[in-house]
């Protein structure tokens, strides 16, 4: 038996063809993804699964049998008697046979099933999917404990994770630390008032008690920004990957409760041009890895679920990024032929229309808006300090169909016009360790964030952000 967790694909690398087939023909235990690239044949194996599909002819019975480690299911053929009530669509099986060479174009091998034992029954009038019928997202979308049972849903877990390893490669082979942030903060960093707050619940000896656990009051995080930031202080690239949660009254499709954040911080940088590199390279270098490591996954969502995306794609993969300051946006959409509901007007932040509307106007290419009014974006921002129309080095990428995907910023580093801005907010005292950063060893520096849903959202063409998060958090959502 192949030892658990043993993959195929890692004996094959260690071992010659010789020990793989003799600890095969012991009866190794196979994942589907490794049975269905196997060289060796006749050998004995057992293959556990979800029955995808059951075909019951006179002289065969055929069975698609799925574990979840690849979209193309094991074709298993069996004698008609090992058929039973129980053997029906969505089962949980455990299969023994033999693999060999399938006579199928489709595929290049088919387990002969000598022993069909069905783990779990599967009560198919209940069951919500139906065998050979595809399902409308939002019927789907009603069986968040069920979803991963579809193909739709499946590639997608699959292609998160890939996504997940491809970012971490990205960051790892171009020189940064990871750093995990925490998921309880102290500060509301966008400044935006979206916080959930983090309490026990009172106690009954404690009447009227509301002693807070920690001495302040305590958030989940908007974002990791402000302790990279504190580890950029001593790190040269750092960045962090996890939970963001934001209490955003929004049942919109580009808007969750708690979603993923990757963030970036870079010191020793003076330009805004070397965050936006660090943006699109991220971008090209992670979607490039994901189209090679799962084509078979993105492929379903290109050809079902978004048709013409994957040429939407290839054009922004092969372009260059288009740059715009804020000012010539605003511009831009004074001159639209559109009528938008919100008028653009220079101070005012940019509706989902008018994003959309600037990402046509670049034919479809992402756009990087820069230099954002000094008022529309956060006090850690880096004052431009430029007359009249006070700007600051602010960045947001915007994406077709999806709008802004990356926010990001120059840091305002320089000690007292910092200290001067979070005078005038009334946030000297609660950010006094943050300006304590600027006092030892101050470093121009910059970073973004990107919203991982989103991306997903952009490289799938997927309409919907809950259709992209296993389990999606937003306002009266039920959660499981
Ligand atoms: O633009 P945001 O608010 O930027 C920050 O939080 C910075 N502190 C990041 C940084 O510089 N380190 O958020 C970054 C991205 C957005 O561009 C968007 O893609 C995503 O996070 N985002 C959301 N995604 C899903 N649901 C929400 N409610 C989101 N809010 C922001
Ligand atoms: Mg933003």
């Amino acid at each position: 038996m192949l030892g658990a967790g043993a993959s195929l694909s890692r004996l094959l690398r260690r071992y010659p063809p010789q020990f793989l087939q003799k600890r095969l023909l012991r009866g190794g235990r196979l994942r589907v993804r490794e049975a269905l690239s196997a060289q060796p044949q006749g050998c004995d194996v057992r293959v556990q699964g979800w029955v995808r599909s059951v075909r019951s002819q006179k002289e065969v019975l055929f069975l698609d049998i799925n574990d979840g480690t690849s979209l193309q299911n094991l074709q298993v053929v069996a004698d008609p008697k090992l058929e039973s009530r129980d053997l029906c669509f969505g089962s949980s099986v455990d299969v023994q046979g033999k693999l060999v060479k399938s006579h199928h174009r489709k595929q290049n091998v088919e387990l002969q099933a000598e022993d069909i034992r069905v783990v779990g029954s599967c009560d198919s009038i209940a069951f919500p999917f139906k065998l050979k019928e595809r399902h409308a997202a939002d019927y789907v979308r009603q069986f968040p404990h069920l979803r991963c049972k579809t193909n739709r849903f499946s590639s997608l877990l699959r292609i998160r994770s890939e996504a997940t390893a491809a970012i971490h490669s990205y960051f790892q082979d171009n020189g940064y630390v990871h750093i995990h942030t925490p998921v309880i903060s102290s500060n509301d960093c966008e400044g935006a008032g979206e916080l959930f707050q983090v309490e026990t619940p009172s106690k009954p000896s404690e009447p009227g008690g509301n002693s807070h656990f920690f001495d302040v009051p305590a958030f989940l995080t908007v974002s990791g920004q402000l302790h990279l930031e504190v580890v950029a202080g001593a790190f040269s690239r750092v960045f962090t990957f996890g939970p963001t949660f934001r209490a955003e009254n929004s049942q919109s499709r580009r808007h969750l409760a708690e979603f993923y954040m990757v963030e970036a911080e870079i010191s020793f940088t003076e330009s805004i041009q070397d965050i936006m590199q660090e943006m699109e390279n991220l971008f090209k270098v992670a979607t490039a890895a994901i189209l090679s490591r799962c084509h078979e996954d993105v492929e379903l969502f290109h050809k079902y679920v978004a048709p013409g995306h994957k040429d939407k794609l290839d054009h922004m993969l092969k372009n260059k990024f288009v740059i715009m300051s804020y000012s010539e946006a605003i511009e831009v959409l004074k001159k639209a032929p559109e009528v938008f509901s919100f008028k653009p007007e220079w101070g005012c932040d940019l509706q989902k229309e008018h994003e959309k509307y600037l990402v046509k106007h670049c034919a479809n290419i992402p756009v990087f808006v820069i230099n954002y009014p000094y008022d529309l974006k956060p006090f850690y921002a880096r004052d431009n300090v430029d007359g009249p129309q006070h700007t600051v080095a602010a960045v947001d990428l915007l994406v077709p169909e999806v709008g802004e995907l990356y926010g990001g910023s120059l840091r305002e580093e320089r000690l007292h016009i910092l200290q001067s801005r979070l005078d005038r907010l009334g946030l000297l005292d609660t950010y006094q360790w943050y300006l304590e950063l600027r006092q030892f060893g101050t470093v121009p520096h910059g970073g973004f964030g990107m919203g991982f849903e989103r991306y997903l959202q952009c490289i799938l063409g997927v309409d919907n952000i809950k259709d992209v998060i296993p389990f999606p958090r937003f306002s009266h959502s039920c959660l499981l």
